[in-house]
């Protein structure tokens, strides 16, 4: 069975103090969670260590939201693996549209960081999506083929266990409009073709795939319930412990 999946992205938003406030609000309700369910958050990176040390005790996974293809040296700005690795971030969130489009990630970028990650044992998950154009010239499988096959298939078939996929349509991503359910499922079936095709239908079943973009407690239900849908990747919502949680019980 496919591990289930509700990762939450901080994106830039939070300091200590309301970061301290949110995890708190979610350990108080963590209890409420079917054991099954892996939580992710993301937190940006000069909270990674003390939300760490926050969730301790808990089962909840740290991902950085991104990191440097590069392993140490003069690239000012920049974060390493073993650094993120050593504040307790276990997987690195990579090639999310908005590394792409607003700080000009290219798949060649993201191919390259991908296998620093994986050379570092972390687990990645890994963004791909189209944008409203493409979708509008029904090209979306197309791109997103491209994202994969360019910046993901060329890791070892050994490597999938580190890997979780995200779809994101830009169109979709905190605008208030989501992919209807049969369009998620759409893709998501699509990309586990993909995997299959170019590795093995084995691999391809037990990736988890996840939706993202503008998932609510209102929508989580009949866009989980899509049978190739393994969960979520959350943006706002994830801010608000409430709705966090709700959608983590939205399976
Ligand atoms: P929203 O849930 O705010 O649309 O953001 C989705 C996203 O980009 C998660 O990575």
């Amino acid at each position: 069975m496919r591990r289930k999946i509700v990762a939450g992205n901080w994106k830039m938003n939070g300091d200590l103090a309301e970061m301290e406030d949110l995890l708190g609000e979610i350990k108080n309700q963590l209890g409420s969670v079917d054991e099954e369910i892996t939580l992710i958050v993301s937190p940006p990176f000069p909270n990674l260590y003390p939300a760490f040390q926050s969730l301790r005790e808990t089962d909840v996974l740290i991902a950085a939201q991104n990191m440097s293809q590069h392993e140490k040296g003069a690239f000012t700005g920049e974060v390493s693996a073993d650094m993120l690795k050593g504040v307790g971030a276990k997987a690195v969130i990579l090639g999310h549209s908005e590394r792409r489009s607003l700080y000009h990630e290219t798949n060649k970028d993201l191919a390259e960081k991908v296998k620093t990650a994986l050379n570092h044992k972390m687990n990645i998950i890994f963004c791909v999506g189209e944008e409203l154009e493409s979708r509008k010239q029904n090209k979306q499988v197309k791109v997103v083929k491209h994202q994969l096959e360019e910046g993901l298939f060329h890791i070892n078939s050994k490597d999938w266990g580190h890997i979780i996929i995200a779809y994101e349509p830009v169109w979709a991503i905190g605008t208030g409009e989501t992919a209807s359910p049969a369009q998620a499922q759409e893709m998501h079936a699509e990309i586990r073709k993909m995997i299959a095709e170019k590795f093995t239908p084995e691999i391809a079943e037990k990736v988890s795939i996840l939706y993202g973009g503008s998932v609510k407690p209102a929508n989580a239900k009949e866009i989980f319930a899509k049978k190739d849908v393994d969960g979520g990747l959350i943006g706002g919502a994830s801010l608000k412990a409430d709705d966090f949680l709700a959608i983590a019980n939205s399976f």
